[in-house]
């Protein structure tokens, strides 16, 4: 008996286990475009055995990189080189997942491994940063207020690259709206100060989140739609689960279908409880009080965890992200260790399959 290697069922699709890789940013892309790197990392994961490969924040809009390496689906281009990628991991059995993101007011800033730290300059081909209000993250550049015009362009181009998603063959559609990006932004009241319809009650808040829930059901009506949510600020007067889960609720009424619960991101002053496991008993509480599906992530580094995890029904999947890097066939290694018989071992690695 295996809760993990049990298939799950996402709107029409099946994922064939629920061991699945997290979205990884590789800050590798050039103009967006996906690039050779993105091809085998992503692949390598499907050869693994996850049921689920989920292709990093990919942004909406020029502006809404992370990185100025952030990949995109704001244009064709981006899209067509998405589509071989796409399916070299659907064609190794997994379904093939993109984020799509908005990074709100800590766009523009130096990928980690560029050696700089902070907001990358106008002059080093940095960008103006787009926030609901001009609070800026601690230490980055100060973003300006997006008005009513901007807010309706933000879901516009959810919308659009949804459609290229789908477009590309990609299965699952994400939207990041958790570790202190724009959909998170606007979701606290620690970085939304709008006095409009966008801020103050929870509703307000979660108001631009559930407009573009509309326009990705709208533009990918069939694509199963998961949401990712900070589940805690981490922070003084920041969001807690109980917030989240009403939100998710809502969204599910609106069409999403899957939460993947992560948490922190939103303030440079968090103060995160960092252990194993440590923000499985968050998704479980989404899980329990809106009645939703919902993925576990973070320090799931084995196979006994993620399996008890699921078996217990705090989540209906996990998801791991190091852990992938550091073995891309974490899922054949868990089905070997967990007595799993899997028919997906791929025939060209047979002989490599321990016997039991
Ligand atoms: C290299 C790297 C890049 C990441 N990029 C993203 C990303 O694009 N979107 C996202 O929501 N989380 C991102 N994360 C967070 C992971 O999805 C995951 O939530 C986190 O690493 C915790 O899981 P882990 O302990 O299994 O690594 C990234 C993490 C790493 C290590």
């Amino acid at each position: 008996m295996t809760s993990l290697f049990t298939p799950i069922a996402l709107r029409a699709l099946t994922a064939r286990n629920r061991l699945w890789v997290a979205p990884m940013c590789q800050y590798s892309a050039v103009d967006g475009v996906p690039q050779e790197w993105h091809h085998s990392h992503l692949a390598q994961f499907a050869s693994g055995g996850a049921g689920l490969v989920m292709a990093e924040a990919t942004s909406v809009s020029p502006e809404g990189r992370i990185s100025p390496e952030d990949t995109g689906l704001w244009n064709d281009r981006q899209g067509d080189a998405w589509t071989p990628i796409v399916a070299a991991i659907r064609s190794r059995g997994s379904l093939a997942g993109v984020q799509l993101a908005h990074a709100g007011r800590k766009a523009s800033t130096w990928s980690p491994f560029s050696g700089r730290r902070g907001s990358v300059p106008l002059e080093d081909g940095g960008w103006p940063t787009v926030a609901p209000s001009a609070v800026a993250f601690d230490g980055y550049a100060e973003p300006a207020a997006l008005d009513t015009a901007g807010i309706d362009a933000v879901v516009a181009d959810f919308g659009a690259a949804a459609q290229r998603a789908v477009d590309a063959g990609f299965d699952v559609i994400e939207l990041h709206a958790a570790h202190g990006y724009l959909l998170h932004e606007f979701l606290s009241p620690l970085s939304n100060r709008r006095e409009d319809a966008y801020g103050g009650s929870l509703a307000n808040r979660a108001r631009l989140l559930l407009r573009i829930v509309d326009a990705v059901r709208t533009t990918a009506p069939d694509a199963p739609l998961f949401v990712r949510f900070s589940a805690s600020d981490w922070a003084e007067g920041g969001l807690d689960v109980d917030e989240i889960a009403t939100v998710a609720r809502w969204a599910s009424d609106r069409g999403a279908d899957f939460f993947d619960i992560s948490s922190g991101g939103l303030v440079a002053h968090q103060q995160i409880a960092v252990g194993p496991g440590y923000q499985v008993a968050f998704a479980e509480r989404v899980r329990r009080e809106a009645g939703v599906p919902v993925s576990a992530v973070g320090l799931i580094t084995d196979a006994a965890q993620a399996e008890s995890i699921v078996a217990a029904g705090e989540a209906d999947a996990v998801m791991a992200g190091r852990e992938w890097l550091r073995d891309p066939h974490f899922a054949l290694r868990a089905s070997t260790e967990l007595g799993v018989e899997i028919d997906y071992w791929p025939a060209q690695y047979l002989r490599a399959r321990p016997q039991g």
